[in-house]
C-alpha cells in the first residue's frame, strides 16, 4: 500500500510513524514534510494542491491522509481533488471542512442540530463586539478563521478583551475575519476523537490537552504545550453522554445536510456542570492529542484509513490500549508569541526507547537538529497508570535540551490531583 500523508508538524510525524508500524508495511511518502518525518517517508516533487494530487494520480498513491487542516480548505479542497482523481482521501471535502475553518458555520451546525454549546454572536466591528459583550466579563472572543490555536482569547475583564479586539480589528493580526463573542463555559475540558465513515463512527481514546503556555495554566493560549490520554480520562456515565449528545446528533447532522465526511473529527469539549458542551470542532486530529494517542492504538491503523476512505468502517482493524499516555511538548523560545530557529537540540540519542516526535526542528548542514518552529519536539511516555507515565514522560524530557527551550512540567498532573 502507498500512503501519502499531508503535513509536516508532530502531528504528522506521530500519524506517519503509527502508519508505518501498520502490519502491512506500507511505503510511506510526505507533502510537504520535515527532515525528521523524511527519515520514513519519501518527499515528493509537488509545490501546491494541484500538483500534489496529479503527482499522487500518477504514482498510484492508494490512500492520502489528511493531517493538517489547511490543505481540506485551501483552493478547491485537498479530499474534493482526491476524489475527483479517484483517490482514497481520509479527511472530508472543503464544504464539510467549514466546521473548523469558520466558528460561525460551526456554530449554526451546532445551533441547527440542537448540540449543546455557549451561546454566540458573531460582530463584523469593534463597536459591534463591545456592544454583544455588554460588559459581561468573563467573556470568550474567537476570531472567526483559522489561526493556528492563536485566534481565541478568554478574557477575565474589559482590558483583555480591547486589547483582542484592537489585534483582530486594528492590527488584523490574523487577517480580515469577524469575531464570536461567547458565553465563558466553566469545567474540565476533553478532546474526543471519532473515526467518521458517512453514518458510522468509532470513538478513539479521550485526550486532554494542556493549552497555556505556562504551569498551572497560565500564560497564553498556545496550539499546545502537552497531553494526556487514556479511556480512564472520562468515566463510562460521561462517555455516553457525550456519545448521545454530541457525537451521535453530530453524525446525524452531517448526513441530514448533505455534508460527506470520511476522516478524524476532532470534538472539544467542556464538560461544564449541566453536561458536555462543544466548544469546537476540528477537521483532524488534534497536535499534541495525536501524539498521545497513536500511541495507544493497536492493530492495522493504514488498513483502517484506507477502508475508511472507502466508504468501510473497520473497527475489527484497530483496538486502544487501556493505559495512560502522557506527552510534553518542547517549544522554542518566544513561544507563543514568536518561536526561536536555529537552536542546536542536544540529547536526543539518549531517550532510547521513549517516542520523541519531531514539531519543528531541521537538520543543519553539520548533520544537527536544530529548532526550526515553536512548537519543537513531543516526548511522550506510556504506562499502565497515570503516574508512572507521568514519571516516564517529564524523565524522558529532561534529557533533552537546547537554548531558549520552554515547556511545562504539570503535564499529566494538573487537574487530577
Ligand atoms: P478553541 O480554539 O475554540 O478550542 O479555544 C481555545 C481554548 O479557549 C479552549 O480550549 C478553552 O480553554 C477556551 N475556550 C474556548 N471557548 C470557550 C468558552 N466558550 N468558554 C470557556 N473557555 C473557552
Ligand atoms: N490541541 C488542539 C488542537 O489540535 O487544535
Amino acid at each position: 500500500m502507498r500512503i501519502l500523508v499531508v503535513g509536516k508538524g508532530g502531528r504528522e510525524h506521530a500519524l506517519v510513524r503509527a502508519l508505518a508500524e501498520s502490519p502491512g508495511n506500507p511505503e510511506l511518502f510526505c507533502f510537504p514534510g520535515s527532515d525528521a518525518i523524511f527519515e520514513i517517508a519519501k518527499p515528493i516533487p509537488a509545490d501546491g494542491l494541484e500538483s500534489l494530487v496529479a503527482w499522487m494520480k500518477s504514482n498510484a498513491i492508494d490512500l492520502c491522509v489528511a493531517g493538517e487542516e489547511s490543505y481540506l480548505v485551501k483552493g478547491e479542497g485537498l479530499a474534493n481533488l482526491c476524489e475527483l482523481h479517484g483517490i482514497p482521501c481520509w479527511g472530508p471535502p472543503k464544504q464539510s471542512a467549514q466546521l473548523e475553518a469558520s466558528k460561525e458555520f460551526a456554530k449554526q451546525f451546532l445551533v441547527r442540530n440542537g448540540i449543546p454549546t455557549a451561546r454566540a454572536t458573531a460582530t463584523d466591528t469593534l463597536a459591534e463586539a463591545v456592544a454583544a459583550i455588554a460588559g459581561e466579563y468573563p467573556t470568550v472572543l474567537k476570531f472567526d478563521g483559522l489561526a493556528a490555536g492563536k485566534g481565541v482569547a478568554v478574557c477575565p475583564d474589559e482590558a483583555s478583551a480591547m486589547a483582542f479586539l484592537d489585534e483582530v480589528f486594528t492590527q488584523r493580526r490574523f487577517g480580515s475575519g469577524r469575531v464570536l463573542v461567547e458565553q465563558c463555559l466553566t469545567g474540565p475540558e476533553v478532546s474526543v476523537f471519532a473515526a467518521i465513515v458517512d453514518d458510522q463512527y468509532l470513538i478513539f481514546t479521550p485526550a486532554r490537552d494542556y493549552k497555556r503556555a505556562l504551569d498551572g495554566d497560565l500564560g497564553p493560549n498556545t496550539g499546545g504545550m502537552g497531553a494526556v490520554a487514556s479511556r480512564q480520562l472520562v468515566s463510562l456515565e460521561m462517555l455516553e453522554q457525550i456519545e448521545k449528545k454530541i457525537v451521535q446528533p453530530t453524525v446525524a447532522g452531517l448526513g441530514s445536510e448533505g455534508l460527506p465526511y470520511r476522516g478524524f473529527l476532532y470534538f472539544g469539549l467542556m464538560l461544564t456542570p449541566t453536561g458536555p458542551q462543544i466548544i469546537e470542532y476540528n477537521c483532524r486530529f488534534g497536535d499534541p492529542e495525536c501524539q498521545a494517542v497513536m500511541p495507544l492504538v493497536k492493530g492495522d491503523l493504514a488498513a483502517f484509513c484506507l477502508a475508511g476512505a472507502k466508504g468501510d468502517l473497520r473497527g475489527d482493524l484497530i483496538s486502544f490500549d487501556d493505559g495512560w499516555s502522557v506527552c510534553v511538548i518542547l517549544a522554542s523560545a518566544g513561544y507563543p508569541e514568536t518561536s526561536r530557529n536555529g537552536d542546536v537540540i542536544t540529547g536526543l540519542e539518549n531517550t532510547g526507547d521513549f517516542r520523541v516526535y519531531h514539531a519543528g526542528t531541521r537538520k543543519n548542514p553539520q548533520g544537527n537538529w536544530e529548532t526550526n518552529g515553536g512548537r519543537v519536539l513531543a516526548v511522550v511516555a506510556g504506562a499502565a497508570t497515570r503516574q508512572d507515565a507521568v514519571t516516564q514522560a517529564h524523565a524522558a524530557t529532561d534529557l533533552i535540551d537546547f537554548p531558549g527551550l520552554q515547556r511545562r512540567r504539570d503535564v499529566g498532573i494538573l487537574n487530577f490531583d
